[in-house]
């Protein structure tokens, strides 16, 4: 719903007089008033591909700028004469390197860098609007930069053009300043945010060569959901992130939904060119999302890299999976072993055989469909899920209890609700119900890295729908959660708990014996901004207990057997020692939360892990704790409170 709002809003044009400005069109025998410096621009205009390179196309007319002249090695500048900014608007064609600040088409006013636009790591010149609203009137120059030198270290321009009219949604950023990034006031600080625009999903979570991978659907250009391009970072833990140059830009065939990624370790797609296996990315491309792709259907398509993930090529042959129903997405690929095949399950939108709206017309189902392939390439149908799960589908096998002979295969959607089963490397076989999978408000399409060396299964969300004021990005992913599966007095359930490296940002741990008589009791240890808390008792007479932090209360019903936060219920019963998993060995029947904090969300984790809550909210400004036990006292109680390091300080 929310993607066709915003993709009618940006469609819907009006059509009146457009006054416009030809700046450069790079049609003559030099570079008429421009000033060339380095030697990557040459004298004049370039008429086409230069030797090579891969082939370039997209500009207008014969001339355009080209960087190629002596290879990605060569550098230099192109710097046009002065203009006045007479129209909102700048708009021009742009390919070549996707290096922010290095391969790029820069504003400059007074001397400095006001608004700048990279290539796309793609030949083709596609067009691009900066917004210099805040200029009008005054004195600038246009300034097309190649400065890098390995690959991609290029640029192609040409058209460009002053007008009221933006030709494309613009790119509102400014040259990014790093050092204040990562401690404004809204800045979560142990959970990962882009440096800048909006985002949403996960996507690609790979582990190579030593580097958790993180690629991100991201909007380079605004605030709000669109442009999606696979934004990207690296991290050796998955809790210190590295935000790297984007990954996946916009083309012809769509903007960059939702995808995976894998090592291909036996190079079955033969895209390795060195030593290390390439990785592969498996991606929708969401075609009509964009001027350039009016028309086009979703399709599924690859992109591969021989650099560690640093650059990628989109392979030739795209699509690998054509449009096969409504909307189909989020390709998320893993190789089953025992079939040597690598797998796909993919959301799509399918009529429904059966049902029928109000007026009887046929309504569309929201399943998974299980593709197969050998080598990354070509993809064979083998079986559907016909259960509504909607998008994300997610898919690993995990053992039961620790028991590596008695597995079972979890399948997700995009609310983190999930089933259990049985698959055979071609169709899954439900053996639950529908089961819950997080009580909170702010979890949606969480993926897996379910290719880790340690066997583990690390799961990471997007906390959807956080608020972020006056900050420069919007959006933020959940913590690293380590999952396992674990015979419950309910059945088997999926049980989540952070990731044993968040414990790198542990600043200080105090354990405190809370009274167990009632009253309000202050918990000077649990009134930090950055908290990981875990508080333990064991019920006695006592109706309501309430943990209070940052201004929110956390309840506790002993007759309801469930706790109620920002006006959700989470199940949590006294418990045996045993269910879910544990920092301290825990009292038999007790009640345990764990809770962390961060600036803009709080994660709940019931009786280790066994249900979980997901929140996001702008927390009081006093940072007070405090726990009050209501109607009666509690037999035992305890809590320990880990005040947390921002992830984010080197
Ligand atoms: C889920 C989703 C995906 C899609 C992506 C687009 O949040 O709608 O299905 O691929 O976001 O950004």
């Amino acid at each position: 719903m929310f993607i066709r709002f915003a993709l009618a809003a940006f469609l819907a044009l009006p059509a009146t007089a457009v006054a416009e400005q030809l700046l450069a069109d790079f049609e003559g025998a030099d570079y008429s008033g421009w000033t060339a410096s380095g030697t990557a621009f040459g004298t004049a205009p370039a008429r086409g591909t230069w030797p090579n390179q891969q082939h370039v196309g997209g500009f207008r007319g014969n001339g355009f700028v080209n960087s190629y002249l002596g290879g990605d090695g060569a550098t230099g500048t192109l710097t046009s004469p002065e203009f006045t900014v007479s129209q909102r608007f700048l708009n021009f064609l742009v390919g070549g390197g996707a290096h922010e600040g290095q391969t790029c088409v820069n504003v400059l006013v007074g001397g400095q860098v006001v608004r700048s636009a990279p290539g796309r790591d793609d030949e083709f010149l596609n067009m691009a609007t900066l917004d210099l609203g805040d200029f009008t009137g005054k004195t600038a120059r246009l300034q097309i930069v190649d400065s890098a030198t390995g690959g991609w270290g290029h640029i192609n321009a040409d058209h460009f053009v002053l007008s009221d009219r933006a030709a494309t949604p613009p790119i509102t950023k400014r040259a990014v300043d790093t050092s204040r990034l990562y401690d404004e006031t809204h800045r979560p600080q142990f959970h990962f945010t882009a440096q800048q625009g909006w985002h949403n999903d996960p996507n690609g979570l790979v582990f190579f060569a030593g580097e958790y991978h993180l690629f991100f659907q991201h909007n380079p250009y605004g605030r709000e959901w669109g442009n999606m391009t696979w934004g990207h970072a690296v991290s050796p833990d998955m809790v210190h992130w590295q935000q790297l140059d984007h990954a996946l830009w916009p083309d012809r065939t769509g903007t960059m939904f939702s995808g995976s990624a894998v090592v291909d370790r036996n190079n079955t797609a033969s895209f390795q060119t060195g030593k290390e296996p390439a990785l592969v990315a498996l991606y929708t491309a969401a075609g009509g999302t964009s001027e350039e792709s009016k028309g086009q259907p979703f399709t599924q398509c690859l992109a591969y890299s021989n650099d560690r993930g640093r650059t990628w090529t989109k392979y030739a042959g795209n699509p690998v999976v054509p449009n096969v129903g409504d909307g189909d997405r989020d390709p998320k690929v893993f190789w089953h072993a025992p079939t040597k095949r690598w797998v796909m399950p993919l959301y799509v939108g399918e009529k429904d055989p059966v049902k029928k709206d109000a007026k009887g017309n046929p309504t569309t189902r929201h399943v998974c469909h299980f593709y197969t392939s050998p080598d990354l390439k070509v993809w064979s149908f083998a079986s559907q899920f016909a259960e509504e799960l909607y998008e994300c589908p997610g898919f690993f096998e995990l053992p039961v209890d620790g028991r590596k002979r008695d597995s079972r295969w979890v399948l997700f959607g995009a609310s983190g609700d999930y089933w259990l089963g049985r698959f055979d490397g071609r169709e899954f076989k439900a053996e639950t119900a529908k089961l819950k999978g997080n009580y909170g408000a702010n979890a949606y399409a969480a993926q897996a890295w379910d290719d880790l060396p340690d066997g583990r299964i690390v799961y990471l969300d997007w906390m959807q729908g956080g608020k972020y004021p006056g900050m420069p990005f919007n959006q933020q992913m959940g913590v690293p959660l380590e999952l396992s599966l674990q015979t419950t007095p309910d059945g088997i359930r999926l049980v989540k708990w952070p990731a044993k490296e968040l414990g790198s940002l542990i600043a200080n741990a105090e354990s405190v014996t809370v009274p167990t008589a009632a009253g309000r009791h202050e918990l000077p240890a649990a009134a930090k901004e950055l908290l990981d808390v875990e508080l333990e008792f064991i019920p006695g007479t006592a109706e309501t207990v309430t943990l209070e932090l940052r201004g929110q209360k956390l309840v506790w019903n002993a007759k309801a057997g469930e706790l109620t936060a920002f006006g959700r219920k989470l199940p949590l019963r006294p418990a045996a020692r045993s269910l879910g998993r544990h920092t301290e060995k825990p009292w038999n029947g007790s009640v345990r939360l764990r809770v962390l904090l961060d600036r803009t969300s709080l994660e709940l984790f019931g009786n280790g892990g066994v249900t979980m809550a997901s929140f996001c909210f702008i927390p009081a400004v006093d940072p007070g704790a405090a726990l009050t036990i209501e109607s009666g006292s509690l037999a035992k109680a305890r809590l320990t409170a880990r005040t947390l390091k921002s992830a984010w300080v080197k």
